[in-house]
């Protein structure tokens, strides 16, 4: 079993570059490290703490530069990955090369686990954009943790049902909302998810930039521009240095769409 960080079977236009030869295995990672990160992921909270041993004692650490592709769309999967320290995006490229960006991971978060339960392909790629570690944990020893502490596998169900959720809410907003309602309510989920509380509202530390909300919402980078601008000049929101801060009055906003 490899374990191996997958080179990505690019579509022509898809800016990644393969990495295989930049990972590198970690051997002697600290194990209270090993542990207190799998102890902390959504995925395996509230497990008794011999599964949590026994996780610890299967997983490999992996080091990934930014730009890799840890998982490519399309190729076989023999693994799963629990984010140590880093940031992973899932993401689809379209023909033309246009992205669709799926989920922001961060520390804690787990993914590639799909293809090890239906044994197709790779649904998305999954792309290092901080240099990242990585717990990588084979099928084979998912599989056998899980007969022997089957709460994993309940666990994992509430992962996918969590997703799943996401996945309708993201199909709803893009048949039923238009792109300012869309970006409001990305920016919302930014805040909720990323930022901190400060006297203005939510700061999220890393803006993302224009681009990378048209990826996230379905919408071009012009578009988003205009929108976003707008939102600024309203107050609704605070561009400040790298960070943005999510005024109560833009959640306030979201919360009034959804109620109407
Ligand atoms: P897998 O199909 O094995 O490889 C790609 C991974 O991306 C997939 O498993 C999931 O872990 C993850 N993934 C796919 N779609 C989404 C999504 N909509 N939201 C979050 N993660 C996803």
């Amino acid at each position: 079993m490899s374990l191996g960080i997958a080179r990505p079977a690019a579509p022509p236009v898809m800016p990644v570059r393969s990495t295989t030869p930049e990972v590198r295995t970690t051997i002697g990672e600290d194990p209270a490290r090993i542990r207190a990160t799998i102890a902390r992921a959504p995925l395996f909270a509230a497990l008794p703490i011999t599964a949590i041993e026994d996780l610890t004692g299967r997983v490999q650490v992996r080091k990934v530069p930014v730009g890799s592709a840890v998982v490519a769309q399309d190729e076989p999967g023999d693994a799963m990955f629990v984010i140590m320290s880093g940031r992973i995006k899932v993401v689809m490229f379209g023909e033309s090369g246009r992205e669709v960006t799926l989920s922001l991971l961060r520390s804690g978060d787990s993914f590639g686990e799909m293809s090890l339960f239906d044994q197709g392909p790779r649904s998305a790629h999954c792309l290092a954009i901080e240099p990242t570690t990585l717990l990588a944990l084979s099928r084979e020893d998912l599989m056998r943790h899980m007969q022997a502490h089957p709460r994993t596998a309940v666990n994992l169900l509430g992962e996918m049902a969590r997703r799943l959720r996401r996945a309708d809410e993201t199909i709803a907003q893009l048949a039923l909302c238009d792109v300012n309602e869309r970006l409001i309510h990305r920016l919302v989920a930014l805040g909720r998810e990323e930022g901190a509380s400060g006297p203005d509202g939510l700061v999220v530390r890393r803006r993302p930039t224009q681009q990378e909300l048209a990826n996230m919402i379905g919408s071009c980078r012009e578009t988003i521009s205009r929108a976003f601008n707008q939102l600024a000049r309203d107050g609704l929101i605070i561009p400040r240095g790298r960070s943005l801060v999510v005024t109560p009055a833009l959640i306030e906003r979201a919360e009034k769409k959804k109620a109407a």
